[in-house]
């Protein structure tokens, strides 16, 4: 969601400020905004990209060595200047940038304007500023800011990530933490934050996470850690392992397609030293503990949002098909609101990119409660999912910056291939032949992915023949179905066309009715059990007329003479297809995108961590 930047030291803050913005911009990019302390608290905000607030911030006067930034995603008031933020409180003592939602803002409002505060915004922020500012004008004097801002947050419900500058005591950030993640970076006599490590791993690889209540003092040779309820804690230095070459583009246009390109790497970080080097075992460390418990479950239950839970779909194939455990797949926002039934005897597993999403941590902790154990598999080290979880797995896909999930994707499915590869072994449910052969098939995926990117000549051309179609339809069909969500999934998030995928024999219940000769379908149709079948339907599709884009197994003479257009993937164990076909459909809707001008990138209204429910 939004993201935060501050500094503090003897540098000059702007120039850190708004390089950490556009390192964050892929969190939010409705509006942004910067508070710099010189003489006095000097504040420009804009609606729009960076860009817009550089242009506005040109030729003023950005000196002071203390600031914060921020770049917006709407959640309380539309994108506009005026909601942008650092906001101020009525009477200039505080300016805040706030990640979250203030969820009583409402009631908190009412009461601040009964006591005579006007709201300029729309913003559950600036009530926070103003409830802040009231709680200190109070005190008499009696407490500083950082009670004052104590005492406030005690009173707010809801998720925040939160830094603020006092004007009565200018030397100091104060930040706090409830859901919305910081991390802050140590330097020689300077201090960084920010919503996440992007900005800071160009300055520093020392960094504190903050957990939930936290609040942090920062001055700039000084911080000082506390609890929201005054006791005082020891600050835990974890060292970075982020490089700041991944979080650049290296010469690609866009960072989807760098992450695109990148994928047979990630793939390869991903099971590298977690398969023995002759291919006879997987191990995964993180999951020793626990793995006696993931042998016995009498059920898995997968929690996810978005791309994740798509990967969590292929995983239902995986571990039902290869481990013979039930699964069930369930979104974390569906989760948690419907009472579901859970047994100490399940093991939940929790999928996210970025380890934060608001959804899949609120589910997550209803799990615990009822005595499940926990996992989880997250691509972001430190996050707060895999501070939550019981026990778990990184994904090694290194930073993922386009908003559109691509290689974290593939990280994913190749964790969760492991542990249905692992478990069918330690289950007896898959034979010690085909545990090797399916190791071998895992490790060849790096190569097989790095043949498929070779056809991206091929997909720019088909894109460029349907770049102006107003829906496509995406058949697959067992392991293949999760991927034709997929495929749907980023095409319409980055070029705003109607997509749908579906079970290829579901086809007929509703969607063929759609099918003419303006409806591009793509269907998976690689070569496993159900190829008869999904033929069959490609015939379906082109009795009415539909194109038909078909990711065949290279060589598929049978669809090649059928489909308008073919895309061949390397041949492999079905299990393993969902790695290889994904990366044609991700190819397919990036080029889609930039033929339509789309940001790329950063997709309207979208954000890549979604912090808040
Ligand atoms: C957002 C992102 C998606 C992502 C989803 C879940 O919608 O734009 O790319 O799949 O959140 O995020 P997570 O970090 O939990 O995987």
């Amino acid at each position: 969601m939004c993201g935060i930047v501050g500094y503090i030291g003897e540098k000059d803050a702007y120039p850190i400020l708004i390089n950490g913005l556009k390192r964050l911009e892929y969190r939010g990019y409705d509006s942004a905004g910067v508070a710099i302390i010189g003489n006095e608290t000097k504040i420009f905000k804009k609606k729009g990209k960076v860009s817009e607030l550089e242009k506005l911030v040109k030729n003023k006067d950005v000196s002071g060595v203390i600031g914060i930034g921020h770049t917006r995603w709407a959640t309380h008031g539309e994108p506009n200047d005026v909601n942008a933020h650092p906001h101020t409180s009525q009477n200039n003592k505080f300016t805040v940038i706030h990640n979250g939602i203030i969820e009583n803002y409402g009631r908190l409002k009412r009461k601040l304007e009964d006591r005579g505060y006007k709201f300029k915004s729309q913003t559950d922020t600036e009530v926070l500023a103003n409830l802040i500012e009231y709680i200190y004008i109070k005190g008499n004097g009696e407490i500083d800011a950082e009670h004052a801002v104590r005492l406030a947050l005690s009173k707010v419900i809801g998720a925040y990530g939160i830094v603020i500058i006092s004007k009565d005591e200018p030397d100091k950030l104060i930040a706090a933490r409830k859901g919305s993640p910081l991390v802050i970076g140590i330097g020689e006599g300077e201090y960084y934050i920010a919503s996440d490590a992007t900005p800071i791993i160009e300055h520093t690889d020392s960094v504190i996470y903050l957990n939930n209540d936290n609040v942090a003092i920062i001055k700039k040779d000084q911080l000082t850690l506390k609890t929201i309820g005054n006791d005082e804690l020891k600050p835990l230095i974890q060292k970075l392992t982020m490089d700041i070459g991944s979080i650049e583009k290296n010469g690609y246009e866009h960072f989807m397609l760098k992450e695109i390109f990148e994928q047979p790497k990630s793939i390869l970080d991903t099971f590298r030293g977690r398969v023995a080097a002759d291919l006879s075992e997987i191990r995964l460390g993180g999951l020793f503990e626990v793995m006696p418990k993931l042998e016995k479950a009498k059920r898995i239950i997968i929690i996810a949002c978005g791309t994740s839970w798509h990967a969590g779909l292929v995983a239902e194939y995986l571990i039902e098909t290869l481990a013979r455990v039930p699964v069930e797949v369930e979104y974390g926002s569906e989760f948690r609101y419907r009472k579901p039934i859970i047994y100490e005897d399940d093991v939940v597993i929790a999928i996210s990119q970025s380890g934060e999403t608001a959804d899949t941590l609120a589910a997550i902790n209803i799990a615990k409660e009822a005595g499940a154990t926990v996992l989880g598999i997250c691509n972001v080290v430190g996050a707060s999912i895999p501070r939550e979880t019981h026990a778990g797995v990184y994904t090694h896909a290194g930073p993922e910056i386009g908003v559109a999930s691509t290689k974290a994707f593939t990280a994913q499915v190749t964790v969760l291939t492991m542990i249905a590869i692992i478990l069918g072994k330690n289950n007896n449910t898959i034979s010690d032949d085909e545990y090797t052969s399916l190791i071998k098939e895992l490790t060849d995926v790096p190569k097989k992915v790095e043949e498929i990117l070779k056809s991206d000549p091929i997909i720019k051309k088909i894109s460029e023949l349907y770049k102006d179609a107003t829906n496509f339809l995406y058949l697959g069909r067992g392991y293949l179905f999760p991927v034709a969500l997929e495929g749907a999934l980023k095409l319409k998030e980055i070029s705003y066309i109607h997509a749908e995928g579906y079970p290829a024999a579901e086809m007929k219940h509703g969607p063929i009715a759609l099918i003419d000769e303006n409806m591009p379908v793509v269907v998976i149709a690689t070569q496993d059990n159900s190829y008869e079948k999904i033929v069959s339907n490609i015939q379906e599709v082109k009795a009415r007329n539909g194109k038909v884009i078909a990711i065949v197994t290279e060589g598929d003479t049978v669809i090649k003479s059928m489909a308008d257009h073919v895309i061949e993937v390397p041949k492999s164990h079905e299990a393993i297809a969902p790695l290889l076909t994904v990366v044609p459909l991700q190819l397919l809707s990036y080029h889609i995108a930039v033929m339509r001008d789309c940001n790329v990138d950063q997709p309207r209204n979208l954000a890549k961590s979604v912090t808040v429910e």
